[in-house]
């Protein structure tokens, strides 16, 4: 499974159950690389999508409301639920679409997380975590990608899952001594 996902400078993805960034190339990205495929999201993003569930892709929508049933869509209980109705997917064509609550519950299943770049800054209530911060994930390439109508520059990331015995680690003797270090301060 992979993740993708629009972030603006401080990893802000939406407002008000709504995306920040007005990104048409983005969009047309997103739809070629999703079609024919899977995608998995939360209640609330399936329902800010203005024409319903994503057509010509296989939509499962992640919802604790056990009378949840909208058409065209299958409905897990829970991420974890999710997975298990994709499991027979081809890993590759499973997408990981948001929001916030889903990337946060599923996003270290993923090997890769597509990330679109948008250099602005704007007032956001749902964030994507900080990949740059996060040694368990790696940038495997950079493509360009442009300005949007409203002028705003965007790149296209992809971060690629590390390895668990790639993972930078620390050296023995280092986290022993500041694990020392820590206990004699407390001391
Ligand atoms: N920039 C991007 O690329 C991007 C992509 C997608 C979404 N977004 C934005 O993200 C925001 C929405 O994110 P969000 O976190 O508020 O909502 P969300 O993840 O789309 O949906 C949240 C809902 O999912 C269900 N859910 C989540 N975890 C669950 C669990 N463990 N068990 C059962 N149900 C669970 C719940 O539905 P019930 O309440 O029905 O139980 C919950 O209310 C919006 O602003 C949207 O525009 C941005």
């Amino acid at each position: 499974m992979n993740a993708i996902v629009s972030v603006t400078q401080d990893w802000g993805i939406g407002f008000d159950g709504q995306l920040l960034v007005r990104n048409r190339d983005d969009m047309r990205r997103f739809v070629d690389l999703t079609m024919g495929g899977t995608v998995i999201m939360g209640r609330r993003t399936l329902e800010s999508f203005p024409g319903g569930p994503l057509k010509g892709r296989r939509n499962i929508v992640v919802s604790g409301r056990p009378d949840y049933d909208p058409d065209g869509v299958e409905v897990a209980s829970s991420p974890d639920a999710a997975l298990a109705l994709a499991a027979g997917d081809d890993p590759d064509r499973v997408w990981l679409i948001g929001g916030a609550s889903v990337y946060a519950a599923l996003l270290d299943r993923c090997e890769r997380a597509y990330v679109t770049k948008n250099d602005c800054e704007v007032t956001a209530d749902a964030w994507f975590p900080d990949l740059d911060e996060d040694d368990a994930w790696s940038v495997e390439s950079t493509e360009p990608g442009g300005v949007t109508a409203d002028g705003v520059s965007f790149e296209y990331v992809t971060y690629r899952r590390v390895a668990r015995e790639d993972a930078p680690r620390k050296p023995f003797i280092g986290s022993l001594l500041s694990h020392r270090t820590t206990r004699s301060k407390r001391a």
